[in-house]
Formats: C-alpha cells, structure tokens, sequence
C-alpha cells in the first residue's frame, strides 16, 4: 500500500495552464438530479465540475487500487492542478490526497476501511473533505462505506472504471465491506453526489472484466428494453472494438462528439441505456420492493453458482448462466419462446461469456470436478437461503420476450420446476394408460430443419441482398454458423417479428479474417460447411494471415479428413493443429481464394463434405468440376437438398455424371423470405411417441413433399409397424396401435434416412410381434456421428433388457413385450448425443419404470426445448434427476446389464418346473413358456394324443424340432422356457441346449428329491404312466448324467430341507421359489449379490458338520456383521452320517457331493448373505484328504453350477481350469503357509509371497495369503504387503494365523475371515470376530468414533436410540445414537455438518424438508419424495456427499413379503391395496406397493385434497390409483392390502374393510401394539403387520446402509421390544 501525499504543487501555479479539455457529456437523472455524466477522456471535466458545482472541500481524497494507479493517478494529479489553475488562476489548491490499495475484492474488508479511516484521521482530514473513488465495484463500495461513516459522512464522488462499476456498483448507493460471514454483510446506503463515467478508461480493462460487466448490460436489456438488445445483439463486434480503440495510442478520439466513432457511440449508448434504466429502477424503487427484484434476473440462480464457484469465476459469469436457465424456465412455463432463450444465449456469448455450467469458459476455469459439486440440490438449497426469497417460496424474474417480463417484479416459482431446469438429467416416467383412449391429436411444430437452417444461413450470407428467413432452427448448431460467419464480417443478421424472422443482408461473398479463432462446439454441419468457407476470404496482401476453426473434445475426434484433402490438392493451405484428420484446422490464406477447377472428393463417409464445397463452388476462382470418389456416396437425400436450395438462391449445379458435378461461377442472390421447413429427423420423436403410446400425433408442416429424407420415416418406418399414417404434401399425421402391438420391422434399408434409426430402434425395442426381430441396414455412417450410435443404442437397450446385435452397417434388435422390459429405472448415457437422448425418452414413455435420461441438455442441439415438449404438450410425466454418482443401495451396487436371453429350465417331470417357472417368469418381469404346451398347440394335438397315435419317437421329433424354434424363433430373448422332463433323451435337443450355454444363456437343472416326484406322478394322469417307482428311478439314474451335460446351473428342490428352517412355514414353497429367483438373477447377471470390497469386509466361517446345527435361531446372530458366509465343505466330512464313508469309493463320492448340495441349500433357505464355497485340504490348514482331489475338483464345479457367490480354490494345477469355467462365481485364489516358514512379508524376504500372488492372480479373482505369525512385528509387515498390492480392482485378503497374528486380521482390508462367540470352534487358529475386530480397529484409532441421530419431533419415546445402540454395539462399532428434537430443520443443518456425523433417520416433520439440506437422493427417496435416512458418503478424495434415502419402503417391502410368505396368496400384481394417510410416510407406502408389484391402489385421507395430490404424483406408477371418499367406499374395491399411515387415532375403522378374502393390514403406527385398524383386521381374520416390526426392519436397512455391514437383527429387535413390552 503506498500513499502519495498531496503533489508538487509548485511551479505549475507560476506557469500558464495548459487549456482544459472539456469533454462533451450526457447526463442520466437519478433520484431527481443528472448526477450521472458519460463521456469520453473526463479527467478535466471531472475536476472543473467539482470545483464549478460542488461544496468546496478543504480535502480531495481520492482513493484507487494499484492497476489504475499505475494507468491514471499521474493524469488525475495533473488534470486536477489545470482545472484549479482555470478555476481560481493564482489561488492555493486544495489537497489532494490519494490512496491506493491492493486490486481486488480481499481489500473489501472492515481491516482495509479501518486503515483508510485511520490514514485519513492522521492526514487531519476534516468534515470538509471530499472521497472519490476511483476503481470497479471493490473500490467504489468500501471507499464509499468510508464516506457513509467518516466524520457521520462525507460527500463521495465515484468515478467508476470497471463496466460492471459503471452499470451497477456505482449507482443505487449501495456501499459495502465483506465479512467471513459472508459478502456485503455490513454497509450503508450513502449517494454519491457525482457518477463519471469516462468509457475511455474501459479501454485498459482487461477483456474478461469487460465480459463481467456486459453480463448485466445483456441482463437489464432482456428485462426492459427490447431495442437495447436488438443492439447488443447484432453490434457484439463494434461494441468490443470501440473497448479496444482507445489502445491505439493516446489519442482523445471521442472527447467532442465530432470526434466519436460510431463504434463509441454505440459503447456510450449501450452503457448509458443500462446505467439509466438501474437509475431509474433506483429512483422509483429506492427500497428494494417490487420493481428493483427485476433486475435481479439471472441473478437467483447466478448466486447460487457464484456461492460455489466464487473466486474463479466471476459474477457476471455467473450471472450469464443464471440469465440462460431462468430464461428457459419462463419457456418451460410457457412464457417464452425457444427464440427467446436462444438469442438470449447467443447475445452472451457473443460477449464472450459463458452460457452453460459446463462451458468450455468455466472448464477452463475451474475445471470438471469443480462443475460437478453445483448438484440441483445444493443450487436449490442455496437459492432457498437467498435473502431475496420469500419463505421458503422462490421467485425469478420470468422473461416474456426479449426486454419483457411477465410482471413488473419476481414471480413465484414451484421447486420441481427450477429444479427440473436445473438438473443435469431427466426422470422420464412412465405416460398413463388413459392417454391412450384420449381421441384428440397432439399438434406439435418442430423446431426448423437443421440441415436446411445450415445451408440457408450459408447461402444467404454469400449471397447478395437482404433475405427474412422464417422457422430458422434456433440451436447450437445454427448459432454457432451465425457467430462465425458474422466473425468473418460476411453479412449482417437482425431479428424482426420478436425474433421470428431472421434478417440477413448478404455480403456477396466478401469475407475477411475473424478477429480470434473460431470455435463451432460440436456443430459437425458447421465445421465441414465452414472448412471451404474460410477459404474464400480474401486476405488481400497479408499473405501470413490464418484463421483457425476448432472445436470441444468430441469434435476434435470427428473426421474431417477427406474434405481436407480435396481442397488442399485443390491448393488450399490447410494444417491440422492437433489430430490428423480432424479440428483444429489452420488455414493459411496467403492473400488467395478458393481456386475451383476439377476437385476429387472421397464422399463415402459424410454428405457434408459434398454440400460444403458445392455451397461454396460458385465463388471459387474458376468453374468447380467436382468428382465424386471412393465408394458409394453416403446419404445422396442431403446433396440434393443442397442443390436444389442453390437453385432457389440462383445458382444452377449440373450433374454431368453419376457422381459428377459442374458449377459455373456466380454469385446468389437472396429471395425476399425463405421459409426453413421443420426437421424430419425431429419430427420422428413426436410420432414415435404417439405410435409407442398408441395417441395421435400430427406434424403440420413436413408431408411427402419434403426435401428430407426422414420425412419417410411415418410412411416407410412407422406404417409397417403397425401405425395408422395419413400424408399430405405437407403434413402427416400418425396414430399408434394400442400399446404394446407395434410389429417388428424384419428387414430394413434406412439409407435415405439415417438419422432415424435410433428412433426407429427404440421403437423397435418394444416390437414384439412379427418375429420381433428388426435388422436395421444402410446406416454405417451412423458409427461415426456424435458418438457410434450403433453401439451406443446396443448398450443402453440392455439397459431395459433388450437384446440387440451390433453390424457394421447396422444393428438388429430383439424386440420384446412392454412388460418384459427390465423392471427397474435405467439409467441412460447419452454420450452427448441428441437423438440418442430423444430415441431413449421416448422408450421411456412405456417402459415399466420409465427412465434416467443422464444428459439433459445434450438435446439443445437440434431441439433446445425437447423437455417441454414433452412433458408439457405430450404429456408424460418429466421431472429433474440428478444422476447419482455413488448409489449407495446395494441392490443396485452389483447391477450389470445382464444378458436377457431366455433362461430354459430342464428337470424330471414332477420336480417343479412350471410352478417355479411361472413365479420366477413373473417376478422378473419375463414371458413364460411351457413347451409342452408350446408344442401340443404348434403339433395341433395333446401329449398323449400324439404318443398313443404316433409312438415316443414322433413325439421326441417334434420336441426337438420345436424346442429349436423356441430357442431361436419365437422367444430367444425375454422368456423363461420350461422343457418337458425327456427333453434331454434327443441327442439333438442336447445339441440345442448345449448351444444355448455356450451362447452365455442360462440353462438350470432343477434337482429333485425322488421320493418327492414319484408321489406327484403317480397323482398325475395327464402323461403316461411309469409303471413303478423303480422305474422312475432307473429313468432318473439314466437321465441324471444327460441332464448335467445340458445345463450350467443346479437348483436342488427338496421341501424336506425347509424342515430346520428359521421361518419354518413348515415346507412354505415360497422360500424354494425365492431361492430359485435368486439363482436365475445370479445367474443372468442380474445380481451377483457380491460383498461391497470398498469397505473393510468380513465372512463368517461355518465350521459344524452339518448347517442345521445353527438354526433356527444362531445363523441370524453369528453372521451379524458379516458381508459372506464360508462353507467349510471339508468340516462337513466330520457329519456322523459319513463316518463310514470311504471316499474312494463312487457311491460315497455322489453321497457326499449330494450331503455337500442338501447343506449348501440349507443355507440358501437360511441366509441371503452371499456364500464363500471352501474345500480346505490337510496341508492347507483343512481335513480334505489331499488323495481324493479329483472329488475336490468336482466339489467346486458343483459351486459354481449351483450358483456359489464365492470359490475357494487352493492355488495348484487345476485351479487354472476352475477359474476358466468360473461362470458368475468370483475366484479366491489361495495360499496356505500352515508354518509361517516360507510365506514372509518383509520386503527383502517376500520373493515367494510375491510369487504366489503372482500365481494366484492367474487363477483368481481375489488373492488370498495366509502365513503365520512368529512374531508381532509379522503383522506390520504384512500390512505392509497388502499396502504394496492391495487395490479394490485387485483385492488381496493377506493375513498372519495364530496368537501373534491377531493383529494382521485386525488389518486386514477385505474379506477377513471371522468366528463369532456363538461358534464352538474356530476354523482357522487365531480367529476372531467381527466385534473384536472393530473395537480393536477403533482402540487402534483406525475407526473413528461417530454419532448418528433422529431428527423430529415428538420423539422422546421412540424405540429407535435403544435399537441403533444395541445395535452399534453388538458390532463394537463406536458409534452412539442420540435424539435431535427440534422443529426447525435449520437447527439440524450444523448437525449434519459436523465431521463426526454418521448419518441420522428422519421423522416427522422433516421427511420433506430436509431434502434441501442434503447434496444427493437415491432413486427411491427420489420417487417417493420423502427421506428418512441420511447416509454420508466419503469419495476417495475425502469428500464428504450426504445421499438422502427412504428405508421405510424397504421396511414395508420386508413386512408384506414376509406376510405374503405365511398367507401363501397369489401374487400382488392383480390385487389392491389402500392406503389410509396422505404425509410422506404414505407416499413410501405407495412407492413400497409399486416394488412389489401392486398396479391398483387407493388412498384415503381425511383432507381430501391432500389425497388428490398424493394420487397425482403418483399416477404415472400405478395402473389405476384413486382416492377413496371414504373408507366406506374404500370397502366396496375389496383391497388385499391395507396400510396405515396416520397416527392411530379415533378413525373409526368399519369391519366391511376386511369383507373381501383375507388379506393383509399393516399399521405404521406403534403405540398402541394393536391400533383400531389392526384389531379390526385380526378380528376378521386377516394377517396383521404391527408398525412396530416396520419400524425394526427400516432400522436394520438403515444401519446396513450405514455400516456397509449385516445388521445383527436379533440384538436390534430385542432392544426394541424390551423397551416396547415395558412401555406399551
Ligand atoms: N454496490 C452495489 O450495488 C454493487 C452491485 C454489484 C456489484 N458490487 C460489488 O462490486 C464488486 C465487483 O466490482 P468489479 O467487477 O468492478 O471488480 P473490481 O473492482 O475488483 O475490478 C475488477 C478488476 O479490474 C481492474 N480494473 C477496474 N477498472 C479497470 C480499468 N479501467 N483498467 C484496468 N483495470 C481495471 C481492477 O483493478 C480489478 O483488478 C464486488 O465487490 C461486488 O460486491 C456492488
Ligand atoms: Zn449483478
């Protein structure tokens, strides 16, 4: 900081002054006076109006920072000695005291304004002296908050210098220092006396502060003044250049207005017009109510930005991005037009500003780890802080048009809008059915033909003349070709009509060298039009001049490299900057143009090359002779668009050959208007839509008229489907089958109209009939567009389970019933690709979950307002998503895009396979087809008919024959197939079953016990008879090994191992068929129930004979804590019923191997921890006798086969091919050290371990180490080990055995193995258990100490703390759970925030407003609107995401499921369910019914409207929901279900609810035990679910959810019900 005191004020008094420059000015009026003045070179006018005008001061402060001390202070000292010298010739001058201060906005503090007010004190400065400032908003605000309070105020001058200064700080008398608190918090209001604002000094600001302040030039036009902006708009280049003139030289250019360019004109009349409207908003609103909240637009949002990209990014930046996103929500609110938005953006940008969050601009900035942290949620809960909103109400500023807003203040917003414009991604839901029968026609104009857009720009801006083009497409792609060509000086463009029509006045021809490079984004159009486009500027002389065109990082991989070679052959100087073949490009123009003549082009890859050098032939120096070579030209629709429009802008192209074209030289020449036809590939959308949803859809303005090769896409694509097309010449409308009919296409040729195919296969996804299949062909190019589609389109349709085939030059797709799609909300990519985008939202539209479409804003390239569209016109139900970086369910942890090929079920008659078939057919969401009856309906006669007419032999002919065509045929995908018990007798059924394996497809055996399915035959008189049970078994030992060959999975079906099972519904068949689910899910890649290797992970080794020893009760209490239970198969030799067995022996083999599989489904039925399969032998620490390897062998195939989460395999010989035939298992490749002798861990001495994890990272997806310790230090040295070669990817389970080694297994990072007290012996020397282990891990300060709460209120009785803590502490884990009571969510906003926090449940009432405290929600909490567990993820960086999530669904899932379980009923889907309440804990009811497969529900709540809008938001889930008058009325509908979800209350509950069959009521509530609705149940027999039993099942999902570990269920309930019996 330096001070200059008052200057040399000596000789100039003697000499004659220099005359005064007095500028000529403008004034503005504020608050009744023109204390505004605009000018150019003001210094001496400044002055000489101080000492004319103003109170005389004995002092003249004037305070600045360092960069315009540098530039000014001299001038200001001099200017203020002249004017003194004409003002009083040959009197003393007052002081001048000047000040600087470091630049920037950390000088914006009480310390800076203590220092100044000290400085001053000390100067004696008195109550007579004046402060100027002389600076941008820092200067102009702190040095202004040192007038408002020196001596109770001084008079302050400002003498802005930064733009954003001029048309904001400066004026309004705002004046403000920042605290750590936040900014502005202390200041005053104190006007200054004088405002100068000298445009000159802008011309040393640097560019980017000159792009801050137009942020709010463009903003205040866009609210007030149509006509400002229509300026801003086209006269972007003339207003930075009159910034930059000033940089020439010293010159006073604009001082008089006779010396003014228009180009400072323009500055000074765009500055002033912004200046006086906030002058007048001032004036007229002094106190911020109503009117001044206008200028505020841009602003809510721009805040929210700036709170967390704020210092690197600017606030004006800001602001621009701000201004772009509440723009489109007046759009989507219907208010303004696409137009709007559009010039809007395209006005910023031309400022040099950033439009987007993700802008390159900001990239650069802060880079993409940054952008990621602005989440929705975060921006929503920033906004909802802002001082300028009401309540928890938000207002923006919502724009009509251009210089219109809907009111003259804010208006109120709805959340879900801002945050749907706000998110990243879309929730598309499902579209009701009742849209269907709706017989209105949706009309829907899409945006303009891009193509055409494209051409029309080019053509009219080398054209001569003025041209109205209408129905201009307004996206990225056409405002990235307007910016350039208006860089390269080519034409002028203005808006008429409110931005309607387009104006352009044609350069004809004339181009010179833009300013910078220029950056065309990912507009493929635009680069291949403009690379022959640079070439016809003319540089004249400067023959070094080069222009570059670039673009993002997809653009940069697009090729562009035949046009390239045409025109540099041709003698163009083109360079490629970065990658060969592709943007950035460097022309150099050595003074010459384009020289034409004959030019070879290879147009196989793009049609744009074509068009880009016919577009620009007729300039080109002599006639273009233009050779088509290289193959077959691609997509010929597009060259003939390009030459007809030539020929509508008056130059002629003659093809003189098949692929050769003559075009003279010429000019064009503008029609008057031009009418830009609407997109065709866009059009496919819409009519897509109506045809998926089977509604009406009319598109006016494209019929068979059309240019546009999609224009086919009704007649040629969407007619075959199915649909009902009518075409005019210019307009076409379709009307879909009902849904769920559309008609495979076969095979099609897309050639003339590429675009499409990703629409037609989506379409095509749910085509189910007519084969299903749809070959796509003729769409090579598309592996080349924005991203290879084809693959593209192939992985995101296994998303919904839809099989697809990827070609070179097309695709083919599996199409399947609507209802077979996956029934979960994908989540798709869209690889920053439109149509990928738009094909996807429409399959979302019936999908059963509708869909995450991730990149919203990808779609602004052809059709910005897609979104509304939709959702608004359209009708489906679209809402903001926030895609979830980490989902923290562990449903969805494990979820892969699994193969959706048909699961074929093989077994003897008799043993279940259509009963389980069917179940498992509907649960997961697949056809199901028993090929008996598949073949008597093909065959036109029954089974016996067939066996007793024509014999066996027929029959297995026929069987074989059709099982082929099922495979293949009729259902290769999508189904489950249950083959008839002989299937396997043909040798060519074997061959195509064992086809179907090889493909990847599942193929499952179901294992029966004999005994079992003789007594079922023998009632079963629908097949031949066997005719004793001797001969059953002798048919089953000869088909026992024909079946094994045929399958790759094993599911043994024995009701007799139900018996010792905890939830003994004595042999409850239901348990079979949800173990059998679970095979078929693993097994098809659906979920692999893997354990989560983030965290430190154990598994619990199951040493008893036989599993039955632990249950009923001690399996649910040792696995607490644990990830996976090991079967020890080897411990299971010690069963006393194989003490005899000589394993040697055949038999004794296939009695153990069949004792191993009873044991092995023991557990399935006992426990959903996944399981870790160990054959231990002797010399590896187990009992496996090392002579019987090949039964060990044969063990572990079985594991795999019957599906094991887990193998453990010994890192030998045959471990390789056990690896290899692995299917879904994961391998543990392990090594034994039984002595501790070879395997050591120390760096010098690790050769060998290093050596056998080598080798077991052959054989094994995780590597396990075990050695023993000798001594303590053992342990350090082996977590050394695991340091050095650890990694998720690649796990490695290493620890010590014995006493010494315990503190390895305390180290261990996964997968640990672990005893519990409750196991009598251990299974490895020195185990111990999860709760040692952790508390261990936490003396050792590994495992930090946390507190979880439960927020809300009344909650002094809840059971909750009892359950956590016990809980927590069975564990060992430190963790305590304590209440929060409070009302105020704020109040829980430090809770959440404080480093120690380990999550918290959530009550009432803050179910829904705590969301806006959160970062994230999961899909679920999402959906239901409602959270009641908080959940805090750490990245690996340390930062801390808190995810927002919803266990009381899961609760209710688990109660009903376990209820369906004792009432054995049919399936949920045809029943209904009611729900009584209408808060946020009906709203996870209803989403809990709709997981379970309820499609009718209806909700009853005592205010009524409140149930209206439950029911509303929820319509989109459910095939029918209601509300119910009352629950009267709600008796007549007969539900099967009945959940409570209001505090028990008086509700008077009639008996006539549980007149229907017996169903299941479930109360919320828990006090009392049994409320009024449960009593009423129970007393008519229904099955009753008590709330407090809810309430244990939410708070085991949530501590998982929290622990990452199994919940010790049993220690939790128990806490609960002591405390629940002692209370109620
Ligand atoms: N009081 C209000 O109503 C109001 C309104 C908006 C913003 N603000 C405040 O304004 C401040 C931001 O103002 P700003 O954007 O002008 O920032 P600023 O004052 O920090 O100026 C930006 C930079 O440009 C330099 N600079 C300014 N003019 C120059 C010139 N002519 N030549 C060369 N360099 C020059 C400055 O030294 C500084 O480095 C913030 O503190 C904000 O809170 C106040
Ligand atoms: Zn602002």
């Amino acid at each position: 900081m330096s001070t200059a005191s008052s200057a040399e004020n000596s000789i100039l008094g003697a000499q004659q002054p220099r005359s005064l420059k007095l500028a000529e000015v403008e004034f503005i009026e504020i608050l009744g006076s023109k204390s505004i003045v605009c000018g150019f070179h003001l210094v001496d006018y400044i002055w000489s109006d101080i000492f004319a005008n103003l109170a005389p001061a004995s002092t003249y402060v004037l305070i600045t920072d360092t960069n315009l001390a540098r530039l000014y202070l001299e001038k200001y000292h001099e200017g203020f000695q002249t004017a003194w010298a004409h003002h009083k010739p040959g009197a003393t001058p007052p002081r001048l005291l000047t000040h600087v201060l470091p630049p920037g906005e950390t000088s914006k503090s009480r310390a800076t304004k203590g220092s100044i007010e000290d400085w001053m004190l000390s100067e004696k400065c008195t109550r007579d002296t004046m402060v100027l400032a002389l600076g941008g908003g820092v200067i102009g605000d702190l040095v202004g908050f040192v007038a408002a309070t020196f001596m109770r105020g001084v008079p302050f001058i400002q003498i802005p210098t930064s733009l954003l200064a001029m048309v904001d700080s400066s004026i309004g008398g705002k004046t403000a220092v920042d605290t750590p608190a936040g900014k502005n918090l202390i200041g005053a209001f104190w006007q200054p006396k004088r405002i100068y604002m000298d445009m000159a000094i802008l011309s040393t600001l640097p560019a980017r502060e000159f792009s801050n302040g137009m942020a709010e030039v463009v903003k205040t036009a866009a609210i007030w003044t149509p006509e400002e902006f229509d300026i801003l708009e086209s006269s972007a280049p003339e207003i930075r250049s009159a910034v930059l003139e000033g940089q020439h030289g010293n010159s006073n250019a604009g001082l008089a207005l006779g010396t003014r360019s228009p180009a400072q004109s323009l500055l000074l009349r765009v500055i002033a017009a912004s200046a006086r409207v906030k002058a007048y908003v001032v004036t007229h609103d002094e106190r911020e109510s109503g009117m001044r909240g206008l200028l505020n637009f841009g602003h809510t949002i721009g805040h929210a930005i700036e709170a967390i990209l704020s210092p690197q990014v600017l606030h004006g930046e800001c602001v621009a991005i701000g201004c772009v996103l509440e723009a489109e929500i007046a759009r989507r609110m219907g208010h303004l037009r696409e137009v709007g938005v559009a010039r809007l953006t395209r006005c910023l940008r031309a400022y040099g500003l950033p439009t987007a969050v993700n802008d390159p601009i900001i990239h650069k900035l802060v880079g993409g780890r940054r952008i990621a942290e602005l989440r929705p949620r975060r921006l929503m809960d920033i906004m909802g802080l802002d001082k300028k909103t009401v309540g928890s109400q938000k207002r923006l500023v919502i724009l009509k048009g251009l210089g219109q807003t809907l009111e003259m203040k804010p208006t109120n917003v709805d959340d879900a809008l801002i945050n749907e414009v706000i998110s990243a991604g879309v929730l598309v839901n499902p579209v009701p059915e009742s849209l269907s029968t709706a017989e209105a026609s949706v009309v829907v104009v899409p945006p303009g033909s891009k193509s055409i857009s494209n051409r029309a720009l080019q053509l009219a801006a080398l054209g001569t003349g003025e041209c109205r083009i209408k129905n201009l497409l307004h996206s990225d792609d056409t405002q990235v070709m307007l910016t350039a060509l208006q860089a390269m000086g080519g034409c002028t463009f203005s808006w008429e009509d409110d931005g309607d029509t387009l104006v352009v006045v044609g350069g004809g021809g004339k181009l010179r060298v833009p300013d910078s490079e220029l950056y065309l984004g990912n507009a493929g159009t635009a680069a291949r039009f403009l690379t022959t486009t640079v070439n016809l500027i003319d540089a004249g002389s400067d023959t070094m001049a080069t222009t570059v065109l670039t673009g993002n990082a997809r653009m940069k991989q697009r090729p562009t490299g035949p046009l390239v070679d045409a025109l540099r052959t041709n003698g163009c100087t083109i360079d490629y900057c970065e990658r060969e073949g592709s943007l950035p490009l460097r022309i150099t123009h050595m003074g010459k143009q384009f020289p034409g003549g004959r030019i070879q082009l290879a147009a196989s890859v793009s049609s744009q090359y074509v068009s880009s050098i016919l577009l620009c032939a007729p300039y080109a120096q002599s006639p273009v002779h233009l050779e088509l070579v290289g193959g077959k030209v691609i997509s010929q629709p597009y060259i003939d668009m390009t030459i007809a429009m030539m020929v509508q802008f008056g130059c002629k192209v003659e093809r003189i050959a098949e692929n050769e074209y003559l075009i003279p030289c010429g000019a064009y020449t503008n029609p008057a208007e031009y009418v830009v036809e609407s997109d065709a590939s866009s059009a496919t959308y819409p009519l897509a839509f109506a045809a998926i949803t089977g509604t009406q859809c009319t598109v006016p303005n494209i019929g068979s008229a059309s240019l546009q090769g999609d224009a086919r896409f009704a007649v040629d694509v969407l007619r075959p489907m199915g649909c009902t097309v009518e075409q005019t010449e210019t307009s076409t409308t379709v009307r879909g089958p009902p849904r769920g009919n559309l008609r495979a296409l076969g095979d099609i040729d897309m050639e003339p109209m590429t675009d499409a195919f990703l629409t037609a296969a989506a379409l095509a996804a749910v085509a189910p009939a007519n084969d299903g299949v749809t070959r796509i062909r003729g769409i090579a190019n598309q592996h080349v567009k924005e991203c290879d589609r084809i693959a593209a389109m192939c992985d995101e349709l296994a998303k919904f389970g839809v099989k697809t085939e990827n070609h070179p030059d097309g695709i083919d797709v599996y199409g399947v019933a609507v209802d077979a799609l996956q029934k979960s909300t994908p989540s798709i990519h869209c690889y920053d690709d439109h149509r990928v985008a738009m094909s996807f939202s429409v399959l979302a539209c019936v999908a059963p979950c509708g869909a995450e479409i991730r990149e919203r804003r990808c779609v602004g390239k052809t059709w910005p307002q897609w979104w509304d569209v939709l959702g608004r016109d359209l009708g489906a139900p679209v809402a903001g998503s926030d895609p979830v970086v980490h989902e923290p369910d562990s449903e969805a942890k494990n979820a892969i895009a699994s193969s959706n090929a048909s699961i074929v079920i093989i077994g003897m008659r008799g043993v279940g396979k259509t009963s389980l078939g069917k179940a498992a057919a509907q649960f997961l969401g697949l056809a199901f087809v028993d090929m008996d009856e598949y073949l008597e309906k093909e065959v036109g006669q029954t089974i016996p008919e067939i066996i007793n007419g024509s014999g066996w032999a027929a029959f297995r002919e026929h069987e074989c024959r059709l099982l082929a065509k099922a495979l293949t045929q009729d259902h290769p995908i999508g189904a489950i197939i249950a083959c008839g018990g002989g299937v396997v007798e043909g040798e060519e059924n074997r061959a195509v079953l064992k086809k179907h394996v090889a493909s990847g497809a599942v193929v499952v055996c179901l294992t029966p016990n004999m005994q079992h399915v003789a007594e079922y035959l023998n009632k079963d008189k629908s097949r031949p008879a066997y005719a004793a049970t001797s001969d059953i078994n002798d048919v089953y030992a000869r088909r026992l090994p024909l079946y094994a060959e045929c399958c790759n999975y094993e599911y043994l079906v024995d009701k007799a191992l139900l018996a010792a099972n905890e939830d003994d519904q004595a042999g409850s068949w239901s348990i079979i068929e949800r173990d059998f689910i679970r095979l078929l899910k693993f097994a098809s890649g659906r979920d692999l129930n893997r354990a989560d290797l983030a965290h430190p992970s154990f598994f619990v080794s199951l040493t008893a004979p036989d599993v039955r020893e632990y249950l009923p009760f001690k399996l649910v209490q040792v696995t607490a804590g644990a990830q996976a239970i090991e079967l020890r198969v080897d411990l299971l030799l010690r069963a006393p019923e194989l003490a005899n067995a000589d394993l040697a022996d055949l038999g004794a083999q296939d009695g153990f191997v069949h004792y191993v599989h009873r044991q092995f489904t023991i557990l399935r039925h006992s426990s959903r921890l996944p399981v870790v399969f160990t054959v231990r032998t002797s010399p590896q620490g187990g009992i496996f006798p090392v002579d019987a390897d090949k039964l060990r062998v044969r063990l572990l195939q079985c594991a795999i086969r019957w599906g094991a989460e887990y193998v453990d395999v010994e890192v030998d010989n045959a471990a390789a091919n056990i690896y290899a035939a692995r299917q879904k298992s994961l391998v543990i490749a392990s090594y034994h050290d039984t002595a501790g002798k070879v395997l050591r861990w120390g760096e010098s001495e690790s050769e060998f371990a290093n050596e056998m994890l080598a080798r077991a990272r052959t054989c094994g997806d995780i590597a396990k180490l075990i050695s023993v310790a000798q001594s303590w230090e053992d342990n350090l040295a082996c977590q050394r080990f695991v340091q050095r070669n650890h990694s998720v990817a690649a796990p490695l389970i290493a620890l010590n055995m014995g006493y010494q080694g315990q503190l390895s297994r305390v180290l261990c990072p996964c997968l640990t193995p672990v005893t519990h007290p409750l196991l009598t012996a251990s299974a490895a020397p020195g185990q111990i258990s999860v709760r040692q282990i952790n508390e261990a891990r936490s003396l050792a300060g590994l495992l930090p100490s946390k507190q979880f709460f439960l927020f809300g209120t009344p909650i002094q009785q809840s059971p909750s703390p009892a359950m956590h803590n016990a809980g927590f502490a069975a564990l060992g884990l430190p963790y305590t759970y304590g209440l929060k009571e409070t009302q105020s969510a704020d109040e829980l906003r430090e809770v959440i925030g404080s480093a120690d926090f380990g999550g918290a449940s959530v009550t009432i009432p803050h179910k829904q407003t705590i969301i806006s405290l959160l970062d994230q929600l999961t899909l679920a909490a999402q959906r239901i609107g409602a959270v009641n567990t908080i959940i805090p993820l750490q990245d690996t960086d340390g930062k801390r995401t808190l995810v927002g999530d919803n266990t009381d669904y899961l609760g209710i899932v688990g109660c009903l499921q376990r209820a369906q379980l004792e009432r054995q009923s049919e399936s949920f889907g045809t029943s209904k369910a009611l729900v009584i309440g209408a808060g946020g804990t009906s709203r996870a009811a209803l989403y809990a019914l709709y997981t379970l497969g309820v499609r009718h529900a209806f909700v009853f709540n005592r205010t009524t409207s409140r149930a209206e809008a439950l029911v509303e938001e929820f319509t989109s889930l459910f095939e029918s929901i209601e509300v119910a008058a009352d629950l009267q009325a709600a008796a007549a509908l007969n539900p099967a279900y009945i959940i409570g979800t209001i505090p028990a209350s008086d509700l008077a509950i009639p008996d006539e609810l549980f007149a229907g069959a017996a169903g299941v009521a479930l109360d919320m509530a828990y006090k009392p035990r049994w409320t009024p609705l449960l009593e009423r149940a129970a007393r008519n027999n229904w099955t009753v679910v008590h709330g407090v039993a809810v309430l244990i099942e939410q708070g085991v999902h949530q501590l998982e959810k929290w622990t990452h570990s199994t919940a010790p269920i049993q220690i939790m309930s128990e806490a609960v019900y002591t405390k629940y019996n002692a209370e109620f």
